[in-house]
């Protein structure tokens, strides 16, 4: 068996690099921001449009649209970091999702995050270095049957214990 990609361990990519927005950043984010009603009271929805626009939120684009909006960074990092359907990261070519509800959790769904932190260097939220893996919890898939179970893209893996995990990650390239 070839050793997994996985096993260099990537470290974490974080979005942290602040550097100056050109034209076209910031008129994307004008257009956003005058497409939702009272933006100061619908940050939430602010966010999602820039995820949308982005794929995940820059740190220099929520200085931005807290400039924009009259508020302050601290103000959208907080709800940006409340709310898990946001990405502070770039997303990975892959996208894992460990389900961690309560079916999964006493099935052992802990034991399978720490494993794939161990095997790929990331905490949840996070991005390896070569963007093939990002991951997240997520509450109950709706598969309490194959308990515990992780979604990777599309497919889901049910019934996976901490030593499958290697195998099921090499599938993705
Ligand atoms: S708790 Fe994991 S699928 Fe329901």
């Amino acid at each position: 068996m070839t050793m997994p990609e996985t096993a260099t361990r990537p470290t974490a990519t974080r979005s942290t690099t602040t550097r100056p927005l050109v034209w076209e950043e910031k008129w994307t984010l004008d257009k956003i921001v005058a497409s939702v009603e009272d933006p100061q009271h619908q940050k939430i929805r602010l966010l999602q449009l820039a995820q949308n626009e982005y794929g995940f939120l820059r740190d220099e684009h929520m200085r931005y649209l807290a400039d924009s909006i009259g508020t302050s960074y601290t103000d959208l990092y907080g709800i940006a970091t409340f709310y898990a359907q946001f990405n502070l990261h770039p997303p990975g070519r892959h996208h894992i999702s460990v389900c961690v509800g309560t079916g999964c959790h006493v099935k052992g769904s802990k034991g399978l995050m720490q494993k794939i932190q161990e095997i790929l260097g990331i905490k949840e939220n996070e991005t390896t270095r070569d963007h093939r893996f990002s991951m997240k919890s997520v509450r109950c898939l709706g598969c309490c049957g194959l308990a515990p179970l992780i979604n990777i893209d599309k497919e889901t893996f049910g019934r996976v214990k901490p030593t499958h995990l290697e195998g099921i990650l090499e599938k993705f390239e």
